[in-house]
């Protein structure tokens, strides 16, 4: 089914525009809006977030159900950044909105425009819809994705791309009236594989402009999100949680103080721009917030005197979300993994960072993943989807500690769908528990169906799959291996049915498409 062909939208889309990696322009007028960002916050309330080339002093949204009626105002003081950003990351929260109502909305500014968004569903409206997930989505060029790419043992070398295909962004955008808001569980823009990308030739510069280049990628991929949500079909909530790529000093393949700039170390570029946005916990309808200091500290200390005064969540690495007939769990497999287990970006993990932790103790992640999912009344959101960045299930490379952390939980709450990418292409996994196939399949299982989506595309590539005689013995339902960029619709018909796709961007087909049934 070629879900693109025959939408006028698509050909209002700029075509695919080859590797163009220079900072972006600043405006000339400071206050413009750059880098949007949406976020749910309850059925009641909406984060909006967006940066600018300087600080403002009172970052103001003025919204209303009309376009011509924009006269509620909100405001923060939240306007903030770390050392190397060129801009100031702004958060205001929206209150006393209606759930699953459109409303109009201006970013207060001599050089905004109009756009609109549609508030979730409240929990326990069991309405079908359906959700995009993305996971592993980089940038280079103005487009989203050039036709450029690493290529090195165990990549696909071949880039599917042609000029005029869809990047994933594109296609989110075109198809953006049929789905209600993204998923994108971990590794945005790719920004640090910028010393690569200068070795290669592909970006013009020296390593000493690192940080900018840096930045400058950072400011690319949100900037075409931006332009996503603002050309298209109204903004869409964009729920996120940590990658190791937020986060990943050594992606330059050169260690060294040169190739870790600031925004690249310790999640700080994502925490700037993320931490206010996502919410605390699934009842949190009033966003007021204190005041806080400018600078990282302050985000972090709010952050977790937030999270001590209610669930123990931390966003935006850790926190749960409702949106109709389905609970959202958001979690953190770059850290804090609690029971004394390392995790991979914590000093002595696997990936040889030294990041976090970032609860305020070891086991906050692992009681409030607890807590959470103790907590969910099935009659009122039956669906669970958990989603976090690296997968323990998967054809090779698998995260053995976050299932010796997290997949124990998993089980015992009878989450439906565990959905995460870090490996570049699609795998689908029977439902699973203990590295053991549940007899039942996609009929009613106890265990969790598991998703591998890391293909959404960016510098590195698409990643070949092991041979399958090295498959592992709990076999995987359906791949794309290597070959295709794509995303995944979840479809939700019933509290009883949920239908998985994979989409490929280049073109709208749905390559694969299963439907799990829950007697629930
Ligand atoms: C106003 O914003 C647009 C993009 O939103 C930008 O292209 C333009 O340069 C801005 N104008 C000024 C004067 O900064
Ligand atoms: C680098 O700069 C040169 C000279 O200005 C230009 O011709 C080339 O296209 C640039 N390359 C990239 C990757 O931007
Ligand atoms: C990373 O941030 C956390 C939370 O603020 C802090 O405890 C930790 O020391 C930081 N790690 C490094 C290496 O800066
Ligand atoms: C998984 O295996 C562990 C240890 O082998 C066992 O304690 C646990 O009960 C098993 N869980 C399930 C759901 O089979
Ligand atoms: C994936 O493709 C590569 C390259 O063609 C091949 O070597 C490998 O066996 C394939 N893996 C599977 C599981 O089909």
């Amino acid at each position: 089914m070629k879900l693109l062909s025959g939408l006028p939208v698509c050909a209002a889309l700029v075509p695919l525009v080859f590797a163009q990696t220079e900072l972006p322009p600043i405006p000339a007028d400071l206050t413009t809006p750059v880098q949007q960002r949406l976020a749910f916050n309850g059925p009641m309330s909406m984060r909006i977030g967006w940066s600018t080339f300087q600080q403002l002093e009172q970052p103001t949204v003025y919204f209303g159900e009309s376009p011509h009626a924009i006269f509620r105002s909100a405001s923060s003081q939240s306007s903030t950044t770390y050392p190397t950003s060129r801009t100031w990351s702004n958060t205001v929260t929206l209150t006393m909105l209606k759930p699953y109502t459109t409303y109009y909305y201006k970013i207060v500014s001599t050089n905004s425009t109009i756009g609109s968004f549609k508030t979730a569903r409240p929990a326990g409206d069991h309405t079908p819809f359906t959700m995009a997930g993305v996971v592993d989505m980089g940038v280079f060029g103005p487009d989203g994705l050039s036709t450029r790419q690493m290529s090195y043992t165990g990549k696909a070398i071949v880039n599917s791309l042609n000029p005029g295909d869809h990047t994933t962004i594109q296609a989110l955008a075109a198809t953006a009236s049929q789905y209600e808001f993204i998923l994108h569980p971990g590794d945005f823009a790719y920004a640090d594989a910028w010393l690569s990308e200068l070795n290669l030739g592909y970006i013009n510069g020296t390593q000493a402009q690192g940080p900018q280049i840096y930045e400058g990628l950072l400011e690319q991929f949100l900037l075409r999100l931006t332009y996503l949500y603002t050309r298209y079909a109204g903004s869409k909530a964009y729920m996120v949680t940590a990658g190791n790529h937020e986060s990943n000093c050594l992606n330059g393949k050169s260690p060294g103080e040169a190739s870790c700039p600031i925004g690249q170390t310790n999640f700080t570029g994502f925490i700037n721009r993320y931490a206010e946005l996502m919410p605390e916990t699934p009842s949190t309808i009033l966003g007021h917030r204190p005041r806080f200091d400018t600078g990282l500290e302050g985000v972090y200390m709010k952050a977790r005197a937030a999270a001590a005064s209610t669930s123990g969540a931390l966003p935006p690495f850790w926190y749960s979300f409702d949106y109709g007939m389905v609970h959202y769990l958001m979690f953190d497999t770059e850290t804090d993994f609690g029971n004394g287990i390392i995790a991979p970006d914590e000093v002595g993990g696997g990936a040889a960072d030294s990041d976090g932790p970032f609860g305020s103790y070891m086991n906050q992640q692992i009681d409030f993943i607890e807590r959470d999912l103790a907590a969910v009344d099935r009659s009122v959101t039956p669906w669970v989807i958990a989603a976090g960045h690296r997968p323990w299930y998967v054809d090779s490379g698998a995260c053995t500690t976050c299932q010796e952390a997290f997949e124990p939980l998993l089980i015992k709450h009878g989450v439906d769908v565990a959905y995460f990418g870090h490996v570049h292409n699609m795998q689908r996994l029977g439902p699973l528990a203990n590295n053991t196939k549940d007899p039942r399949g996609y009929n009613n299982p106890s265990a969790p169906v598991y998703l591998v989506n890391g293909a959404a595309g960016h510098f590195e590539g698409l990643d070949l799959m092991t041979t399958p005689d090295q498959l592992p013995n709990y076999g995987i339902e359906w791949a794309n291996n290597g070959t295709l960029y794509g995303y995944n619709l979840f479809k939700f018909l019933d509290r009883n049915h949920l239908e998985i796709q994979f989409v490929s961007s280049k073109d709208g087909d749905v390559l694969n498409s299963v439907t799990l049934f829950k007697k629930h």
